[in-house]
């Protein structure tokens, strides 16, 4: 979250695509300061439970839930007006492990969350091989990935080489 960081102000627009426990989603309401607003996707009630939860401990009231899949991100969010999209992918920690991401779906959200970017802004994919569908959704995303065009996007990929047990790995994309 460090490196996504950096792109963000206060006051900016962000999007946390699967908010799960809401534990980015913090991090990026903490980021944007109450002037700026946080738009938190999740398919799962219990996702938006939890990350409630959390906000209203810390705090925060500048964060809007939206209960679909980021593939309606378009929906909510004007084109190239956000400074960051972050997806986590794979499946709901402590929850039902078949409710994941899959490949389909977050290509097309990837799709969006380029769209969704204004120029100078990143996305940033958390992925996990870990599970059946999670190597899937990497290969896709990583396919995907290097096929972007070089004129209009930097990508990044990070792999923790020394790490055991499927260690997440980071994908970083900014829009030129
Ligand atoms: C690994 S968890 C996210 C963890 C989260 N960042 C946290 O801090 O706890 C992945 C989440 O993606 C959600 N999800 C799966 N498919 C989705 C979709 N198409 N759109 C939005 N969220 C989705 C799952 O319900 C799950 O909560």
């Amino acid at each position: 979250m460090s490196v996504t960081l950096t792109y963000i102000k206060h006051g900016d627009t962000v999007v946390d695509a699967t908010c799960g426990t809401g534990q980015d989603t913090v991090v990026l309401a903490r980021a944007v300061g109450s002037e700026g607003s946080v738009y938190a996707f999740d398919i799962q009630k219990n996702a938006h439970l939890l990350t409630e939860a959390r906000l209203r401990s810390h705090g925060f009231n500048n964060v809007h839930p939206v209960m679909q899949s980021f593939v309606s991100m378009s929906e909510h969010i004007p084109e190239k007006s956000a400074a960051a999209v972050v997806f986590n992918l794979g499946y709901l920690p402590g929850g039902d492990h078949s409710i994941t991401t899959t490949a389909a779906a977050t290509l097309e959200g990837l799709g969006c969350a380029l769209r969704t970017i204004r120029p100078g802004g990143i996305v940033t994919v958390v992925m996990c091989d870990g599970h059946e569908e999670g190597a899937e959704e990497k290969k896709a995303v990583l396919e995907w990935a290097e096929s972007l065009a070089p004129k209009r996007f930097h990508v990044a990929y990070v792999s923790l080489l020394n790490q055991k047990n499927h260690p997440p790995e980071i994908l970083w994309i900014t829009k030129k």
